[in-house]
C-alpha cells in the first residue's frame, strides 16, 4: 500500500492544533493543489477565501458556535463562484442566465467541494491535520456579508489546517456493503438489523469532543438528527436566492 493511501485510511478529524502558522510555502503548495483539481468544463468557477484576520476568525466561530475555530492555523472557505465568469462574459457583451442557473451553482458546488478535498488529501500526507467545518452555514446571510462576497457567490464549506494537538482515535464507519451496489441500487427489509454490529461498534469510538458522555450508536444518532434538523440550514436556500441563483424547477419547454 502506497503512503498516500495510507494516510487516506487513517483519516480523522482533527479539532485542536499546535498554536504554529504553516509556513508561506506549504499553504503556497496546498492552494496550489487546490489549482490543479478536476473542474466541470475546465470553467475553475470555485474560489478559496483564506480567512488570516483574527477578528473575522472569531466571528465565523460565533456563527459556527464552535469555538476551537478561533484557533485554527489555516482556514480556507471554499465558495462558488460564478461571479469571475459572469463577469467575463459581461466584458464581452454576453448577458446570460448561465451564471445564476442551477446546472451552473452545482458544478461550482462540486468543482468547491472536489478542491477542498484534494487540499485535505495533500495537507494529511504532510502528516498536517484538517476538519471540515460545514456549520460555517449556520447562517449565511451573515458570512456573506462578513466575506463581503458577491452576487453569484456562496459559501460551501469551511476547512481548518494545522499541525495536530490531539490524537483522536479512528471513528468507525458502517460497512461498505451497505453503500456499494453492482449496476443498481439494493434496497433492504431492515436497516437497523444490518447495522446492529456497527451500532456498537460505533459506541467504543472514544470521542474527544464531549469525553463524558458515550458516543450514541448511529441509529440513536440519526433518529437524533432526523428528529431535531437544524432549522437555520433550512433558510439556505433564500440566501442562495439572494446571491442571485435561481434554482427553481423551471418548466419542461
Ligand atoms: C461536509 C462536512 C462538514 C463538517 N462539518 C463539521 C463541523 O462543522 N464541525 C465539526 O466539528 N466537524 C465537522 N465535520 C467533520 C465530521 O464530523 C467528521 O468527518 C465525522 O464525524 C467523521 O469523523 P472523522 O473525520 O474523524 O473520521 C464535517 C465533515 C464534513 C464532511
Amino acid at each position: 500500500m502506497n503512503d498516500t493511501i495510507k494516510k487516506q485510511l487513517d483519516h480523522r478529524s482533527i479539532r485542536e492544533f499546535k498554536n504554529e502558522p504553516l509556513p508561506k510555502e506549504t499553504v503556497d503548495l496546498l492552494i496550489e493543489v487546490a489549482r490543479r483539481t478536476a473542474t466541470s468544463s475546465a470553467l475553475q468557477a470555485s474560489s478559496i477565501i483564506i480567512i488570516t484576520d483574527p477578528h473575522l476568525k472569531q466571528k465565523i466561530s460565533e456563527i459556527s458556535k464552535q469555538e476551537y475555530i478561533s484557533r485554527i492555523p489555516l482556514f480556507l472557505i471554499f465558495i462558488v463562484d460564478q461571479y469571475r465568469n459572469n463577469q467575463i462574459a459581461v466584458e464581452q457583451g454576453v448577458i446570460t442566465e448561465a451564471a445564476s442557473g442551477m446546472d451552473g451553482f452545482f458544478r461550482s458546488f462540486t468543482d468547491a467541494v472536489l478542491m477542498a478535498q484534494n487540499v485535505v488529501t495533500a495537507a494529511e500526507s504532510m502528516n498536517l491535520g484538517t476538519l471540515y467545518i460545514g456549520s460555517i452555514l449556520n447562517d449565511t446571510t451573515t458570512l456573506s456579508k462578513l466575506l463581503n462576497l458577491p452576487p453569484l457567490t456562496f459559501p460551501v464549506l469551511g476547512l481548518a489546517i494545522g499541525i495536530p494537538n490531539q490524537s483522536p482515535a479512528l471513528k468507525p464507519r458502517m460497512s461498505m456493503e451497505l453503500r456499494t451496489f453492482e449496476n443498481q441500487y439494493v434496497r433492504y427489509e431492515n436497516y437497523l438489523t444490518k447495522i446492529e454490529d456497527y451500532d456498537e461498534h460505533l459506541q467504543t469510538y472514544y470521542d474527544l469532543r464531549d469525553t463524558n458522555r458515550r458516543v450514541d450508536s448511529f441509529s440513536t444518532m440519526v433518529f437524533k438528527r432526523m428528529q431535531n434538523p437544524n432549522l437555520r440550514r433550512s433558510e439556505i436556500l433564500n440566501v442562495v436566492a439572494t446571491q442571485g441563483f435561481d434554482l427553481k424547477v423551471k418548466p419542461k419547454e
